[in-house]
């Protein structure tokens, strides 16, 4: 069969190429992508996340068995919902489904009504309104834009006054446009992060291992927030019991709660997790899989990826098996600058082979189409698997320190949480 992969990033690449190690796959397109994917023998296909229509064409066209779709803003405007009016099988949730993640007061209302433990909030659209909550609260809290707001719109306020000005920025200065014309203001939790992915089909899920990711982007959780800068799988020092408990507490009642609402979830629902004293709760409900986390635990997948999918897309009980044994782990490199401005350009290293992948976010042919350049704030991933995190830290870094990376950066300390405890 032929696949498609709606998407450009790291996290497109990750699983158009283990897509494309299924025996039933002849080729995998991956619409725009980016060209880095072509080193690993996808098609890329110049249509952009946003042209639904020319993406269904395409698909008809090309008899493609169905669309894995990798971006949040693409199951936001209802991709999903219009392949399946085209008679096209797509893997996502409908519109509706995302909303968990495309409104994070949503979320908020179904986690209340549900019983699902998340930090106690307010949801303000009056500026007053929210600057009184604020003062009534204190510091430290988090003040978040409603909408999507390319991952910039969470701001952890340190004080009353910082929290006051996002509010503003968000509700007054129109920041964020639409998007910010609501805020979620929530207590702050303390305690450890962690990502649980699961593969969900109304009230059936599988899944997959538990992930750390860092956002922030420099050494030692310092510098602003970025889409992601390494991860790895699984996180060696949280017990199955937790795991299990995120499990019934959240991501079972979450799933049944969105089938009594009428919007049945399907595609992958990541649940961005603190490990609180009185136990998991919930930060913010993704309606995809994560970038980087994706590049990390998709190398873990033993079963065949796309029947898997096909499986579930068929409401089909999927046979999916992850490697038990090691620990994946992944470093991003961005550019100079990300996530800021940043320069492009930049001649990248070669690709890796062997026990060191590579995976491309922000790569793009120079103009002879030989050598690639970089074209993005994240601009590859180097991930392995190894025993143990530091065994992996140790094989990624040595393989880091060996390329030229001018102009480009990458945090020293990816893994360091789990090698300390
Ligand atoms: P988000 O975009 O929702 O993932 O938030 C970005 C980051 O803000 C998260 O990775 C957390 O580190 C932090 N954060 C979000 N909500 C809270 C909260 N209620 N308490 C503490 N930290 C938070
Ligand atoms: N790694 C964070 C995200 O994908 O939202």
């Amino acid at each position: 069969m032929k696949l498609l992969v709606v998407g450009s990033g790291g996290r497109e690449h990750a699983i158009a190429k283990k897509l494309l190690e299924s025996p039933n796959v002849e080729q995998v397109f991956v619409a725009p992508g980016n060209d880095g994917m072509t080193l690993d023998g996808l098609f890329l296909v110049n249509i952009g996340i946003s042209e639904h229509s020319s993406l269904i064409d395409f698909a008809k066209e090309h008899q493609i068995a169905w669309t894995f779709v990798g971006p949040d803003d693409a199951l936001a405007a209802g991709i999903v919902d219009e392949f399946n009016q085209a008679g096209l099988k797509a893997f996502g949730p409908s519109k509706l489904a995302a909303e968990l993640e495309w409104s994070k007061d949503f979320a908020k209302q179904i986690m209340v009504k549900y019983g699902i433990p998340t930090a106690a909030f307010g949801t303000f659209a009056d500026f007053e309104e929210a600057k009184a909550y604020i003062e009534e609260q204190g510091a430290p809290i988090v003040v978040k834009a409603d909408g999507l707001a390319l991952g910039k719109g969470v701001v952890v306020a340190e004080t009353v006054e910082e929290a006051v000005e996002a509010a503003r920025e968000m509700l007054l200065d129109n920041r964020f446009g639409d998007a910010g014309a609501r805020v979620v203001i929530e207590e702050f939790l303390e305690g450890e992060e962690f990502s649980l992915f699961a593969f969900a089909n109304g009230d059936q899920y599988y899944i997959m291992p538990t992930a750390q990711d860092h956002k922030r982007a420099y050494d030692g959780d310092k510098g602003p927030n970025t889409g992601g800068m390494g991860a790895y799988a699984p996180v060696p020092h949280l017990p199955q019991s937790l795991v299990d408990k995120a499990v019934a507490t959240i991501v079972e009642p979450v799933l049944k709660g969105m089938i009594a609402e009428g919007r049945p979830y399907l595609g992958i629902l990541y649940c961005g997790l603190i490990v609180t004293a009185e136990g998991p709760k919930v930060i913010e409900f993704n309606a995809r899989f994560g970038d980087p986390e994706t590049q990390i635990i998709l190398p873990r997948l033993r079963s065949d990826f796309a029947q898997n999918i096909t499986d579930i897309l068929n409401k089909q009980t999927p046979d999916i098996q992850w490697q038990e044994d090691g620990v994946t782990l992944g470093v991003v490199v961005a550019s100079n600058g990300y996530p800021l401005d940043y320069d492009k350009g930049v001649a990248l290293p070669a690709k890796t082979d062997g026990a060191i992948t590579t995976y491309y976010a922000g790569a793009k042919f120079d103009e002879n189409g030989k050598a690639l350049l970089s074209n993005g704030g994240r601009v590859y991933m180097l991930v392995t698997t190894a025993d143990t995190v530091s065994a992996a830290q140790d094989n990624i870094y040595t393989e880091l320190a060996k390329q030229d990376t001018q102009g480009l950066f990458y945090r020293k300390d990816i893994g360091s949480k789990a090698v300390k405890s």
